[in-house]
């Protein structure tokens, strides 16, 4: 109780709602205690940046807040409910809400991108097939991706634009909130950077909120409202880039203030 009534007046203070709160989660696997009372918050319409060195559990913590893995104890509180506690209709009136874009295996190769964006709506929605084709027509228009791409299948694709159609399935219900795992992996910089842009887009237009799993710095630099880093099985630190320039936090320094972090830097002025 006191806890909750500490985390609404932070909320208010910092005058942001928490769209995402994760408090004291502990998750692992068999002895391997992969996250361990960590804490995290993620603010309405910000691209939170999140980071960490391979291995620390990045993924596990996307997947165990999306409850694709169990937790051993702490809270999650998603878009103000608390997913253990609600009712089944609740529970998927709140998956309606959120959108993902996985690490591994974006997009089902079996679908064309038209199928794959409606594979969501099917699940959800009860739909005539005419109304979900256009919504696709507008979502594929929305990532920036040509219309012919509608109907071709993953194995067609660039590399660039099935990171493109991924991002227009996870839209497919307009979420509030996205988790976006990696996206721009495997991009080369151009591809990347126009992917950052179409993501503050997003932002900026539909007032999305961003929970984006990332190695790129070029990201973090340009795109990222905040940024929070992963490491010893908790939040290490969370906070504006200029935060993780301050903070001698030894990984924290050598991740932002190493050599390429300092060539992005000079870029960025
Ligand atoms: N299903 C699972 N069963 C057992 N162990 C797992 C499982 N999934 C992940 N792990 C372990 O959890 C730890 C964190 O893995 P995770 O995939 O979250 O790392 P990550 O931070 O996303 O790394 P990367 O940057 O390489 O994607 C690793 O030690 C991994 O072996
Ligand atoms: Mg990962």
């Amino acid at each position: 109780m006191v806890q909750a009534v500490m985390d609404k007046q932070f909320e208010q203070a910092a005058g942001r709602e928490s769209i995402l709160s994760v408090r004291d989660l502990t998750v692992g696997f068999g002895d391997n205690i992969v996250l361990d009372k960590l804490n995290l918050d993620v603010l309405r319409g910000e691209i939170l940046g999140f980071v960490g060195a391979s291995g620390t559990g990045k993924s596990v913590l996307m997947r165990t807040v999306l409850r694709l893995l169990p937790k051993r104890s702490g809270t999650i509180k998603i878009l103000g409910a608390e997913y253990d506690k609600v009712s089944e209709e609740e529970r998927i009136a709140l998956d309606m809400r959120l959108g993902v874009l996985f690490q591994h295996g974006a997009l089902f190769s079996a679908l064309t991108v038209r199928e794959n964006i409606q594979v969501p709506m099917r699940e959800y929605l009860d739909l005539p097939q005419e109304l979900m084709d256009e919504l696709a027509r507008l979502k594929i228009e929305l990532v920036g991706l040509a219309p012919e791409a509608a109907e071709k299948y993953p194995s067609e694709l660039s590399g660039g634009m099935i990171k493109r159609a991924a991002l227009a399935r996870a839209l497919a219900l307009d979420p509030d909130l996205v988790f976006l795992d990696e996206p721009t992996s495997g991009l080369d910089p151009i591809g990347a950077a126009e992917f950052d842009e179409l993501i503050a887009k997003l932002r900026d237009t539909l007032g999305l909120t961003v929970y984006m799993v990332t190695h790129d710095l070029d990201s973090l630099f340009s795109v990222c409202d905040r940024i929070a880093v992963l490491g010893q099985k908790r939040v290490l630190v969370e906070g504006t880039i200029e935060d993780m320039l301050a903070c001698d936090e030894p990984w924290v320094k050598s991740y932002f203030r190493g050599k390429r972090a300092r060539a992005i830097v000079r870029e960025h002025g």
